[in-house]
């Protein structure tokens, strides 16, 4: 009897120790011999989308994956192209895709519910319908969110324009992520005592003549992390300019095209951050057991050249703790 108790525990102590030395050694292996395959997904070219796909491949090199294959898309903005991408992406059998932005993270999803997704920078995950427990992500996909400050953007805003009365917000109305901010940005604004105008548009082409009307209206512009409006934001500039009236937009990247301060997360480290996750995927991790990121180290950013053309002072104590352009 005792003999036959000692008989088991010794094989489960042998079992457990081929478990132990050999599953891991099998699957080091086999990622050794076959080529890493990393699919990116990029939703339309501008700087802040340049900047997060670039910090992802950093990221993927630094962590040991320099020999990977890279399948890399730019949809250019077209939901036709994107489908198409994003459906040849799934049938390249990539070990992991990633998304740089919303748009693209959904055609991602609508092309497979199998291989893991990784959402570089998607700023309302759950509104854009991709992901309902961000703690613990149920299906294929989790990743970065670069949820907007609202209330230290607003803030700032008013101490740039004490006498700030008024804001138009421009966004496009396809965009899942950019309407998420109109909201919150309309509700944070409401409750410091602004009024708020919100402008649609439909694609790019829509930019000058609403501006052109929106600009006598308000005294300042928001622009949230909007992709078609990044993509086009010096054909913003040129009318909001010509008008005299300030731009404040949400990253640094826009800062320095000229919009006039934002406080904004380094776009740079959101690409970092993505490219981490998709690492830890690559290495076996499961998608279920990483929470959703959402990345708020921000920084005000001012641009010094653009509030001298628009003959507006900004205060020291904005001065003194921002990033000048
Ligand atoms: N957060 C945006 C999205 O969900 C993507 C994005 C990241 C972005 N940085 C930006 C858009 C800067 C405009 C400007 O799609």
């Amino acid at each position: 009897m005792k003999n036959k108790k000692m008989l088991i525990v010794i094989a489960l102590i042998v079992v457990v120790a081929l478990v132990a030395v050999f599953i891991p050694k099998t699957s080091q292996s086999a990622t050794k011999n076959k080529q890493v395959k990393i699919g990116i997904l990029q939703f339309v070219t501008h700087p802040a989308l340049d900047a997060i796909t670039k910090g992802a491949e950093d990221e993927l090199k630094k962590e040991g994956f320099s020999n990977a294959k890279i399948n890399f898309y730019n949809g250019e903005a077209d939901q036709s192209k994107l489908q198409t991408m994003a459906g040849q992406l799934n049938s390249e059998n990539n070990d992991v895709l990633i998304g740089v932005a919303t748009p693209a993270v959904q055609a991602l999803a609508n092309a497979t519910s199998k291989t893991p997704i990784v959402m570089g920078a998607v700023t309302d995950p759950v509104g854009a319908n991709l992901i309902k427990n961000v703690n613990t992500p149920e299906g294929n996909i989790t990743g970065v969110s670069d949820r907007f400050p609202f209330v230290k953007e607003i803030k700032l805003m008013k101490e740039i324009m004490p006498n700030l009365k008024t804001v138009g917000v421009l966004y496009t109305s396809s965009e899942a992520n950019s309407k998420s901010q109109v909201e919150g940005f309309t509700k944070v604004a409401k409750e410091n005592g602004l009024t708020v105008k919100a402008y649609a548009i439909a694609s790019s082409n829509d930019i000058t003549n609403t501006l052109t009307v929106a600009s006598k209206e308000v005294q300042a512009f928001y622009v949230g992390n909007d992709n078609t409006i990044a993509s086009a934001f010096n054909n913003v500039l040129q009318i909001t300019n010509a008008a005299k009236i300030p731009v404040f937009p949400s990253v640094d990247t826009m800062v320095e095209q000229g919009g006039l301060a934002a406080v904004s997360i380094n776009q740079r480290e959101l690409g970092i951050q993505t490219g981490k996750i998709a690492a830890e995927i690559l290495k076996g991790k499961k998608v279920s057991s990483i929470p959703v990121d959402f990345y708020d180290h921000t920084t005000p950013v001012v641009n010094t050249k653009t509030a001298k053309a628009l003959g507006i002072t900004i205060p020291q104590s904005v001065l003194s703790v921002a990033t000048t352009k």
